[in-house]
């Protein structure tokens, strides 16, 4: 049966569709099909073209129910879902469909306070630090300050993603011809984090020595099958 992963959480900003659409490319890289779910009536579809994964327009309910309905009786395919900020009713409704919540934060205190309350009204869900400083000294000020105001929630904490400015790319409406191996590397890493929560099985892989070339995009979105007909995004 295939599954729901909900990026979600209150605050604006904090990487809810960067982050869907890395998971979604890093299990393309990892072999795993998935369909990215945009729930954000603020957000437009992206084009599916060059993308390893199929974008979905779910701005509806009735669009959203068909698609998370059907994806539900298709196996070996991950539904990731983009929600919007300041809706916390709608994310306690959508957390309901998912077999995993993820709450992408930064390192500012109010988003470390959203993050708090988030966790608190989502028993599923998992905390992402999020845009993660790279600098030495800011990365272990902000680890710093995770483990001192977040300690109870330790095993409910995924790895920090960094900051890498080429994840703008993801967002692109046509994706483009080649995607820099750090943010291939961070898909990866983030994309086989969750099929560890998740307890889905993937091939052993290598990251890509991180020399500064740049690799080529996937050009083929994988073909949906037969009883998952959907109307691409
Ligand atoms: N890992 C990252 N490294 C650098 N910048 C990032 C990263 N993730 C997100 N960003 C940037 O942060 C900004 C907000 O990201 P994004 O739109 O994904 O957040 P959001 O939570 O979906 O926002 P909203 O609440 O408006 O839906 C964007 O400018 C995006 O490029
Ligand atoms: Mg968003």
């Amino acid at each position: 049966m295939a599954q729901i992963i909900a990026i979600l959480g209150n605050k604006g900003g904090t990487g809810k569709t960067t982050n869907a659409h890395l998971l979604c490319y890093g299990l393309g890289l990892l072999g795993t099909h998935s369909v990215c779910l945009l729930t954000d009536t603020h957000r437009e579809p992206l084009d599916k073209h060059g993308r390893n994964y199929l974008p979905m327009d779910a701005r509806t309910p009735a669009q959203l129910a068909a698609l998370v309905k059907k994806l539900g009786v298709v196996d070996g395919w991950l539904g990731v879902l983009d929600g919007g900020a300041n809706h916390p009713e709608r994310d306690l409704a959508l957390a309901q469909h998912a077999a995993l919540v993820i709450l992408p934060f930064r390192e500012s205190h109010e988003d470390i306070r959203t993050v708090i309350t988030d966790l608190e009204r989502l028993p599923k869900a998992v905390a992402l630090p999020s845009q993660w400083p790279t600098n030495t000294w800011q990365r272990e000020a902000a680890n710093r300050s995770v483990a001192s105001q977040m300690a109870k929630y330790r095993a409910r904490m995924l790895e920090p993603l960094n900051a890498i400015s080429a994840s703008k790319l993801l967002l692109q409406h046509n994706f483009p011809d080649s995607i820099p191996t750090p943010l291939r590397n961070a898909a990866r890493r983030f994309a086989a984090q969750v099929l560890d929560r998740l307890r889905v099985h993937y091939e052993a892989f290598e990251l890509e020595p991180e020399d500064g070339s740049v690799a080529a995009a996937p050009s083929t979105p994988p073909e949906p099958p037969p009883n998952l007909a959907l109307a691409p995004g």
